[in-house]
């Protein structure tokens, strides 16, 4: 099969297009026709090697597994012997192991069967990015009536936020750069602010919620665009953050910033799982949520996709397509 693998740590520019043999499922694994993957800032995470710490789980020197690629969706093309929920022939999305291949491996658990009239690039881009949104929501406890403040409104996460919030009853502010605003409003927020020009949180407005995917701001900066008894969600942010911890400190003082007031700050470690996936396969079919595909590449061009993103000309999500390289084939 095709296949995106690099064997170092690096720049797109490691990425390989291979030919490789199929991988076989484990016990409870299914294998995966790929028909679509999502490129999420996970991906850049696991090419890069950063934040270090990361390398931990990832391989020191190099990355333990080759491939790349986990937000999927396609059809069961095999199962282990103990899969119970799957089939050969069944549409499923989730999260695997080498989404950017023609086949790739996902564990059962974190499969679910793709709803009706959803397409594959659809359900791909949330696999991972939409359950992310689902689960900060959830940590944040959202309720209708909250005015809620989305930081990184335009990105992958922050447009499933933005969306959700809104269908769920809350007032929302989106905060993103200039240029992707007019996308944000697209969203539904009711205000947007642009952050290369406004401080959000400068405590002027107060919020009942803040689900933070960008900025990195320091904790105490996020208690004081809180009202007293406000929640933050800390999801992520890729500037300031450091090599070594990616900014992931936040994350662990959360608990500590809760422990002196009644505002509750907590550092999200999302999980791809049966449930949410299932949660957001009925908000995609429903129509209360999209996922806002900004672009679509075929496998050959991964590496392209995956510049895109780094370079942050992303509304949304971008897909790899696996039927597009086929289709240019005939
Ligand atoms: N905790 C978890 O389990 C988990 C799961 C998924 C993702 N994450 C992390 O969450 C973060 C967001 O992921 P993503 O996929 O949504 O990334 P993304 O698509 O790159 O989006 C990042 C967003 O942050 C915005 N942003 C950048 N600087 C900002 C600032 N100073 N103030 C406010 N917004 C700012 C960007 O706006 P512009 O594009 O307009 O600059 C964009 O909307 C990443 O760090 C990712 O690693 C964590």
């Amino acid at each position: 099969m095709k296949a995106i693998i690099r064997t170092q740590y690096g720049s797109p520019d490691v990425l390989e297009l291979v030919d490789i043999e199929r991988p076989v499922p484990a016990k409870r694994e299914v294998l995966v026709r790929v028909e679509a993957a999502g490129v999420d800032i996970g991906v850049w995470h696991l090419m890069t090697g950063l934040p270090t710490m990361a390398r931990i789980a990832l391989g020191a020197r190099r990355p333990r597994l080759p491939g790349l690629g986990t937000e999927l969706a396609g059809v069961v093309e095999g199962v282990g012997a103990d899969v119970t929920r799957f089939r050969i022939g069944d549409s499923v999305f989730g999260a695997g192991r080498g989404a950017f291949a023609e086949y790739a491996i996902a564990s059962e658990d974190k499969l679910a069967s793709r709803p009706a009239g959803v397409t594959a690039q659809q359900a791909a881009a949330s696999a991972v990015s939409g359950v992310t949104a689902v689960q900060a929501l959830d940590a944040g406890r959202v309720a209708a009536g909250q005015r809620v403040l989305v930081l990184g409104a335009s990105g992958g996460v922050g447009s499933f936020v933005v969306q959700i919030a809104k269908a769920l009853g809350a007032h929302v502010t989106g905060v993103a750069s200039t240029s992707k605003l007019e996308s944000v409003r697209a969203l539904g927020a009711d205000e947007v602010i642009d952050y290369t020009t406004t401080d959000a949180t400068d405590g002027s407005q107060r919020y009942d919620l803040i689900v933070d995917m960008g900025g990195n701001r320091p904790l105490a900066v996020l208690r004081r665009a809180l009202g007293p008894r406000g929640r933050a969600v800390i999801v992520g942010g890729e500037d300031g953050g450091g090599r070594v911890l990616g900014g992931f400190q936040r994350s662990m003082f959360a608990g500590l910033a809760s422990a002196v007031r009644r505002q509750r700050v907590v550092g999200l470690v999302s999980l791809t799982t049966t449930a949410d996936l299932l949660r957001v396969g009925e908000l995609l079919a429903s129509g209360t949520m999209t996922s806002r595909v900004d672009g679509v590449y075929p496998l050959t061009q991964t590496a392209d996709a995956i510049r895109r993103l780094e370079a942050r000309h992303v509304r949304g999500k971008l897909v790899i397509d696996l039927g597009l390289g086929k289709l240019a084939e005939k």
